[in-house]
C-alpha cells in the first residue's frame, strides 16, 4: 500500500492514542464525538482502508454489505463485539479484532462498586445526603445486607470473570461460577463449578454476569431463572443489558425476590430505563466498567497494536473475525 493506510476512529480516544495513530495512520476522527447514523457511518467507511470503533456503532449484516470495497479491518475498541456481525463481516473479507485483557481490573472494580452500592444502598444514601434530607439517624436506618461470608456467583469466567472473583474473594466471599468450560485448577483458585446455568443459580447470593451478549445469553436471566436464585439475592450486570429481561428484573426489585440490583449496562443504551430507575434498590452507572484513564490508553493502544500487525502482513493478536 503506498502511503499510511486511511484510518476512521469514530470516537474521540484519549490524547496518547490518537497521537500515536495519528504519527502511523492517516487519521479521520470524530471531533464532535457523536455517534454516527448508520448514514454517516456509511458515508465515512467508504474510503477508508480501517475503522476503529467503539461498541456504539453498529456493523450489522446489512451495514457491512454496504461497506464498499476499501475497508479490510474492524479494529475495536472493546472486548464486546456484538455490536458487529461477525459472521456478514467474515463473508466480506473484513478482519475483525477486540481488546481483550486491558480492561479486565477496571470492570471487575465496577462489577465490586455495583456490588456494595446495591448491598449497602449506595445510591440512596447518596442522594438523601446531597439532598439535605438526611435527618434521622438510627441503628434500624438504612440498613443493607452484608457481602462478607456471601456466595458470589460468577456466570461467565472469562477474563473479567477471573478478576472479579479475586476482587470478591478479597470480601471473604465463597466464589462459585458456571462457564461452558470448567477453568484448569490453578485459574479455579478454589471456586466451585457448577456445570449448569441453574446450578450456579440456586447458590448465588450475589449473581455477577460476566458473559458476552450472544443470541444464546439473551435474556438468560429472566422471570424464571430470577425465581431460582436465593431470595434476596443481589443481581450485577456490567457485561451487556440484553443479557436480562429487564421487566422481569423490575418485577423481582419490587417484590422483594431480589433484595437489590447493581447495573452499569442497559437494554437502552445511553439512556436506562426508567422503570428500573424508578426503584429505591437499585445501583445504577452509565456504561462505565472500562472507563479509566488507564485502561482508555491500554484499550486504544491493544486498537493500534491489532492494526499495526495487520498492515504489517502479521496476524493480529486479537483476530475475532
Ligand atoms: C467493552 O469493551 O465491551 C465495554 O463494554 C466498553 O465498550
Amino acid at each position: 500500500m503506498a502511503g499510511k493506510p486511511v484510518l476512521l476512529i469514530t470516537r474521540r480516544l484519549t490524547d496518547a492514542v490518537q497521537a500515536r495513530a495519528a504519527r502511523d495512520y492517516q487519521v479521520i476522527l470524530n471531533d464532535a464525538d457523536h455517534v454516527f447514523s448508520r448514514e454517516e457511518l456509511l458515508a465515512r467507511c467508504q474510503d477508508v482502508d480501517a475503522v476503529l470503533p467503539c461498541h456504539s456503532e453498529h456493523f450489522s449484516a446489512d451495514v457491512i454489505a454496504d461497506l464498499g470495497d476499501r475497508l479490510r479491518i474492524i479494529a475495536n475498541h472493546s472486548v464486546g463485539v456484538d455490536h458487529v456481525d461477525l459472521e456478514a463481516a467474515k463473508k466480506a473479507g473484513i478482519v475483525v479484532t477486540n481488546t481483550p485483557d486491558v480492561l479486565s481490573d477496571a470492570t471487575a472494580e465496577i462489577a465490586m462498586l455495583c456490588m456494595l452500592g446495591a448491598a449497602r444502598r449506595g445510591a440512596e444514601g447518596d442522594a438523601m445526603v446531597r439532598a439535605g434530607k438526611w435527618d434521622f439517624w438510627s441503628p434500624a436506618f438504612m440498613v443493607g445486607r452484608q457481602v462478607t461470608g456471601k456466595r458470589f456467583g460468577v456466570l461467565g469466567m472469562g477474563r473479567v470473570g477471573q478478576v472479579a472473583a479475586e476482587r470478591a474473594r478479597g470480601f471473604g466471599m465463597e466464589v462459585h461460577y458456571h462457564n461452558r468450560t470448567r477453568l484448569p485448577d490453578p485459574l479455579e483458585k478454589g471456586a466451585v463449578f457448577h456445570d449448569t446455568v441453574e446450578g450456579l443459580l440456586a447458590v448465588s447470593d450475589v449473581l455477577s454476569l460476566h458473559c458476552p451478549a450472544t443470541p444464546d445469553t439473551t435474556g438468560i436471566i429472566n422471570e424464571k431463572t430470577i425465581a431460582m436464585l436465593p431470595d434476596r439475592a443481589i443481581l450485577i450486570n456490567t457485561a451487556r443489558g440484553n443479557l436480562v429481561d429487564e421487566a422481569a428484573l423490575v418485577k423481582a426489585l419490587q417484590s422483594g425476590k431480589l433484595f437489590a440490583a447493581g447495573l452499569d449496562v442497559f437494554r437502552n443504551e445511553p439512556g436506562g430505563n426508567p422503570d428500573l430507575a424508578a426503584l429505591r434498590n437499585v445501583f445504577l452507572l452509565p456504561h462505565i466498567g472500562s472507563a479509566t484513564e488507564e485502561t482508555r490508553d491500554a484499550m486504544g493502544f491493544r486498537a493500534l497494536d491489532n492494526l499495526d500487525a495487520f498492515f504489517s502482513g502479521g496476524q493480529p493478536r486479537d483476530r475475532v473475525a
